[in-house]
């Protein structure tokens, strides 16, 4: 058994320690306080969604999980010890792997050689290009993954079959934990569905799953656990059993907000249908020919 496999599979998968932990965990980027107090415990065949809006913190999150920057204040674990990461490397050599939206692989070199980047299989001085190929394609077809040529530049993927190989790859490469980074946002229904299927594989894998995103919808398809960052703040941490996909979609909305959102919008009458007709005969909104106020708005 490697190293790696004494320290992460031992502890974790014989006891309950949770593959990951972060304590009161705060960064400051100079004045920015970009997180504060923040609590969160990732376990292993888990998966756990991490919502917020715009500027809440996640991708800062990420980063310090990931190795890329350090936290300033509190403490992070990962299986029960504490640590601090140097570098990107140094994380992914205790298993944790980040699957990154637009960086998750190479665009231009073909699908195996993606696979095993970093981490090439050798025959004496020279890479062992066929066991690659072969190993490359079994563990994709494991995943359900069908690519029929592995030569093929990845750039000529779909947005939804990267993000599946980059998953793929880091089952096989022994990650305990998989950092996914908004997967699904640049993506359309059905490769979202395929994304969201093989988050549920890395889990069933074993894998603790971190699951970035916005979109609670996707969150509630696959998560177990279910963390909210605002401004900074950890504002929600739930399981599963603890709330309902409408619940969850409130509180991403910001629940007081969102009743005065719609406050608001009832006041302008949703819902409201506004026929042609009513407008070029002079309906409420209709501009005023006579006046000149159809000119205005063309030469705006
Ligand atoms: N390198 C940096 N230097 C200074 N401030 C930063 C830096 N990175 C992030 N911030 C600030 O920290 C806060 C959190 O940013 P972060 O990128 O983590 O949010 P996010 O949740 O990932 O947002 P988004 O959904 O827009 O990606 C923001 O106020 C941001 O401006
Ligand atoms: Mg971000």
């Amino acid at each position: 058994m490697s190293t790696l496999d004494e320290t992460m599979v031992g502890t974790a998968r014989d006891s309950e320690t949770p593959v990951l932990e972060l304590d009161d965990i705060g960064k400051s980027y100079g004045n920015v306080h970009a997180l504060r107090g923040v609590n969160i415990t990732v376990r292993q065949g888990e998966v756990t969604c991490v919502l917020g809006d715009n500027g809440a913190g996640k991708s800062t999150l990420i980063k310090i999980v990931a190795g890329l920057h350090d936290y300033t204040e509190g403490t992070m674990k990962v299986n029960g010890e504490t640590r601090r990461f140097a570098s990107p490397r140094a994380a992914q050599s205790i298993g944790i792997a980040t699957v990154y939206q637009d960086l998750a692989l190479a665009p231009l070199m073909s699908v195996w050689r993606n696979f095993f980047l970093a981490n090439e299989i050798r025959k004496g001085p020279f890479l062992d290009i066929p066991t690659m190929k072969r190993v490359c394609g079994e563990e994709l077809t494991k995943m359900g993954i069908v690519i029929p040529d592995l030569d093929r530049p990845v750039g000529g993927l779909s947005g939804g079959q990267r993000q599946c190989v980059a998953i793929a790859r880091a089952i096989y490469f022994g990650a305990r934990v998989v950092i996914l980074d908004e997967p699904t946002a640049a993506l359309g229904v059905k490769q979202s569905g395929v994304v969201l299927k093989y988050i549920v594989k890395a889990r069933d894998a074993g894998l603790g799953v971190i699951f970035i995103t916005h979109n609670p919808h996707h969150a509630y398809l696959v998560g177990n656990h279910f963390v909210i960052l605002k401004l900074g703040r950890v504002v929600l941490d739930a399981h599963r059993d603890e709330l309902t996909l409408e619940q969850l979609t409130a509180e991403m909305a910001g629940g007081q907000e969102l009743a005065e959102l719609s406050h608001e919008l009832r006041a302008v009458d949703p819902g409201k249908v506004v026929t042609p007709h009513a407008v070029q005969h002079g309906g409420v909104d209709a501009p005023d020919i006579n006046t000149g106020e159809i000119r205005a708005i063309e030469e705006i």
